[in-house]
């Protein structure tokens, strides 16, 4: 098969990364995406970055020689913390992660350089957008705060209400008087809460979204190298083939079914079950 007619893998713990799924399926219609969240092993923020790497790798692997994908996009910044580099250098197919695209992209739009990151313990510790944003602009003033339970949140479904409010000022108080004028949402469960996350940090911040950067870079990068899907589909008259695979399908509850779909845009949101981490392939 010519190998731009492979499909596109993505990868997250959960459903967060169905966010940078969303802003792929909307900038490349025709192309067919295969997504594996790994929920056997969700959360992946509170693990030690060695764990979550080895999951990675695994998950890469898997899409590659089983799902024979042409790329993978990690739709995950804890993933993308803990393995972006190791599986760049062991695979040889296009591989992306999350992080320096939206650093750049909050560098741009940021004018006192008080720039707020939010994401999860992991990628908070990791410091990989705090040193992503130094690079790119060294004065800048940068705020991280880790909101562990906006994923539990969102796997439940509860994208807004009481709890939500709650938890939001409980972690984002500190950055309003702060003074910052960037949030970048640094974990790719928590554009789901954005409504509410916008109307705590207040109209004069800015939210950045890096899965609007991701899909960008996807786009440019994969037809620089010919990879784009090459064919009369193109045109935009057939749409792309969606799978979306879990590790534990139990895992999903039948709230964020409900609201995800919705959020998503996407009526034919059926996960099917494939623990890749069983010794006994299925
Ligand atoms: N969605 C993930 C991220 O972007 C991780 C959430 C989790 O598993 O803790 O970091």
């Amino acid at each position: 098969m010519d190998d731009s007619n492979r499909a596109l893998g993505l990868l997250d713990s959960g459903v967060g990364g169905l966010t940078v799924a969303r802003e792929i399926f909307s900038l490349l219609p025709e192309e067919d995406i295969i997504y594996y969240g790994d929920t056997l092993h969700l959360p992946y923020g509170p693990k030690d970055l060695s764990v979550v790497k080895s999951y990675t790798e695994k998950i890469v692997d898997y899409l590659k020689e089983e799902k024979k994908v042409k790329a993978v996009v990690i739709a995950c910044n804890t993933a993308t913390s803990a393995a972006l580099e190791y599986v760049k250098q062991k695979f040889d197919i296009p591989i992306f992660g999350m992080i320096d695209s939206a650093a750049k992209k909050a560098v741009e739009v940021s004018r006192n350089k008080k720039i707020a990151v939010i994401g999860t313990k992991g990628t908070v510790n990791s410091q990989a957008y705090q040193k992503a944003i130094k690079a790119q602009a060294p004065e800048s003033m940068i705020f991280s705060q880790a909101c562990p339970e906006f994923v539990d949140l969102v796997e439940d479904g509860k994208f807004y209400g009481d709890e939500v409010d709650k938890t939001a000022y409980k972690y984002l108080s500190h950055l309003i008087n702060a003074d910052v004028d960037v949030l970048i949402l640094g974990c790719t469960h928590f554009p789901y809460l954005m409504p509410v996350l916008a109307e705590v940090m207040g109209s004069n911040v800015t939210l950045v979204n890096p899965a609007e950067e991701m899909a960008l870079e996807v786009k440019k990068e994969l037809y620089s190298l010919d990879l784009l899907k090459n064919n009369i589909k193109s045109l935009g008259l057939f749409k792309g083939k969606h799978e979306f695979i879990v590790s534990d399908k139990n895992r999903i509850s039948r709230s964020f079914l409900e609201h995800g779909r919705r959020f998503l845009k996407l009526e034919n949101l059926n996960f099917k079950e494939n623990n890749i981490f069983n010794a006994v392939k299925k």
